[in-house]
């Protein structure tokens, strides 16, 4: 989820080009970038870490003046956040340049045509292939437009692509696929930009892209066409936002932003990871196939949400592997000297890749020589640099506190991580496997649905704005959504919260229940195991003793009407990846009560985003 910017007017480019990067560092912060069209050439500048290195470098070695102009903050996702990586990249004689938000799913096909065409690829990226190919077009005569659709049409996956051509530089071209591009129109200047933020100072009049669109700014006028060249157009709107909200796309709270991009946020943790037949491709995982046979245990480590993340791989991984799987509490982990051998494999899962606690369990792995894969969204920390494998989940950077998309991208890396071992080890059939790979890829869309429902949610945190205690009840799976709940619960709204295993009601927690008291309860999907049944008799135990049921079910499930005082539906998954869907009011929830309450919902009191103390 990278920050893209593109100007050409009156104004200095530079100006404009690194104002926009500020506005737009919050989608990412590895590295940023630069590039300007002067006299026939382009001038580059580029340097990882955050916007002020990049500035830094630009004061002590000025860029010539310019009008036209491209820019990027990055978002690691191919290759670590470093200079080479860094966009803009040039194509092979440096005449184009190019910055990219995306993934390219099949740059390593293309990577590999342009190498044994002769073209010397520099980075690690995905997004070099493109400045290399657009060049190869416009040498060969194409406008830049023209190159640019024409490339387009042979990429997969998701992208926005902002190019320049120094040979013609009063123009910039971009493009969008499943990856936000809007434009900015101003008087005698016009804008690119990831989002509004990008430009708003400048212009309130943006058009936005649709899908499989290419945009041509100029001085003069925009003009759009669809990847074939036929003419099409965009949607223009005005923007009523402050700053502050554009950078937030309208929300009040990064936090509820968040929210509202899991669908896109598990889309693309899934990008890229299976072929047409559902066969899994994990290309970070650089343990081989034959060690992963030999793996006897499976042993999860992570704090707070990772760790329920981990508390659901092991029903998942455990099921779909026959590998027996513990899951610990990363800190808890290295000082009960757990037994560990080389056939056992370490999963760590962190959001950061920074936690010290999680950190420090994997060294204590990595030295009893057990294998460590990492499932992490920061490219390049620690944790993953640390790690024998890494599978990304792709999330874009989260800036609240609490992990939302964080948490269901982990579910997703870590479901991938369990059917990637079933497949190699054969404990699941490739057409099993790509049955739940469908069912994955439906995943968007359910959370859409669900989201789709907030203002249900809201009205019920309206109506709970004043109570002292929440409880959470699950099965199963759900068991861990339910610690997630209460988990949200307490770090935003600061009221006792308190998730269990409903099974475990009647051997103590059950003396908590009294009138009124909320409980939400994650209802298993109905199926052949009587999961299902056992939670909805914990529901009437509960009701009966006064409990005010807020019932996560399907939605086509009657039987737990009559003891649902309040109804959440949920769409029909298998069990297994219910939570996926069944967090999401939950984070809904505890979003809105604590703006109800008044709280900071993107900075927690006492809280970090990323704990680099044990
Ligand atoms: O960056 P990590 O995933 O390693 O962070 C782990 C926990 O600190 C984190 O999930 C924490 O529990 C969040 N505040 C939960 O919303």
């Amino acid at each position: 989820m990278c920050g893209i910017v593109g100007y050409v007017g009156e104004k200095q480019a530079q100006d404009v080009v690194i104002e926009g990067l500020r506005r737009l560092e919050y989608r990412g912060y590895d590295s940023a970038g630069i590039a300007l069209v002067h006299d026939d050439r382009i001038a580059t500048d580029k340097r990882a870490g955050k916007l002020a290195n990049l500035e830094k470098a630009i004061d002590e070695h000025p860029l010539p003046s310019s009008t036209t102009g491209i820019g990027h903050t990055r978002w690691a996702t191919h290759g670590a956040p470093n200079d080479t990586n860094a966009h803009p990249h040039l194509g092979a004689s440096g005449r184009v340049a190019v910055v990219h938000n995306g993934i390219i799913e099949n740059f390593a096909r293309l990577r590999d045509e342009l190498e044994r065409a002769g073209h010397e690829l520099l980075s690690e990226t995905d997004t070099e292939i493109t400045a290399h190919l657009i060049e190869d077009e416009v040498v060969a005569g194409a406008d830049l437009t023209t190159a640019m659709q024409n490339v387009c049409r042979r990429l997969e996956g998701a992208f926005t692509l902002v190019a320049v051509d120094s040979h013609d530089p009063a123009r910039v071209v971009a493009a969008r696929r499943n990856s936000p591009l809007v434009v900015g129109i101003g008087e005698g200047e016009n804008f690119i930009g990831s989002d509004v933020a990008a430009f708003i100072e400048h212009t309130r009049e943006a058009l936005e892209l649709g899908q499989d669109q290419v945009v041509t700014i100029t001085r003069e006028g925009v003009s759009v066409t669809d990847f074939d060249g036929n003419e099409a157009e965009g949607r223009r709107y005005h923007v009523d936002w402050d700053l502050a909200a554009a950078e937030k796309d309208g929300f009040d709270w990064f936090m509820r932003k968040e929210i509202f991009e899991q669908p896109r946020a598990i889309g693309d943790a899934l990008l890229g990871r299976h072929d047409e037949d559902g066969q899994l491709k994990l290309d970070e995982v650089r343990i081989s196939d034959d060690e992963l046979r030999d793996i006897d245990k499976i042993i999860i480590v992570g704090c707070g949400t990772a760790n329920y993340a981990g508390m659901v791989a092991k029903y998942a991984i455990e099921h779909w592997t026959r590998i027996p799987c513990e899951v610990e509490l990363a800190h808890e982990f290295r000082y009960r000297d757990p037994i560990l051998t080389r056939n056992t494999l370490v999963v760590a899962i962190s959001q950061s890749g920074e936690t010290a606690d999680t950190l420090m369990a994997i060294r204590h792995a990595v030295k009893q020589r057990a294998k460590v894969l990492a499932i992490c969204n920061t490219n390049g920390s620690t944790i993953p640099r640390e790690s024998d494998a890494v599978i990304y989940t792709h999330a874009g950077p989260e800036i609240g506190v609490a992990s939302t998309k964080g948490f269901l991208t982990q579910l997703v890396a870590c479901y991938l991580l369990g059917l990637y071992l079933a497949q190699v080890r054969g404990t699941k059939y490739g057409d099993e496997i790509a049955a739940v790979v469908r069912e994955l890829a439906q995943m968007p869309a359910h959370v859409e649905r669900v989201l789709a429902d907030a203002e249900t949610i809201y009205g019920l945190a309206e109506r709970f704005k004043d109570t002292k205690s929440v409880l959470f009840l699950g099965r199963h799976a759900g068991f861990p959504v339910a610690l997630e709940g209460a988990l949200k619960l307490k770090e935003l709204a600061y009221i006792h919260a308190e998730g269990f295993a409903a099974g475990e009601l009647k051997h103590g927690p059950i003396a908590l229940i009294e009138e009124g008291l909320p409980v939400f309860c994650v209802v298993p999907p109905r199926g052949r195991d009587q999961l299902h049944d056992k939670m909805v008799s914990a529901i009437q135990e509960i009701r009966a003793r006064g409990a005010l049921t807020i019932v996560l079910a399907e939605e086509d499930d009657d039987e737990v009407t009559p003891y649902a005082d309040v109804r959440i539906p949920l769409p029909t998954v298998p069990t297994l990846l219910q939570p996926v869907i069944a967090t999401v009011p939950l984070q809904l929830f505890s979003c809105e009560l604590a703006t109800l309450m008044g709280h900071d919902v993107d900075q927690p009191r006492n809280l970090a985003k990323s704990v680099t103390v044990e």
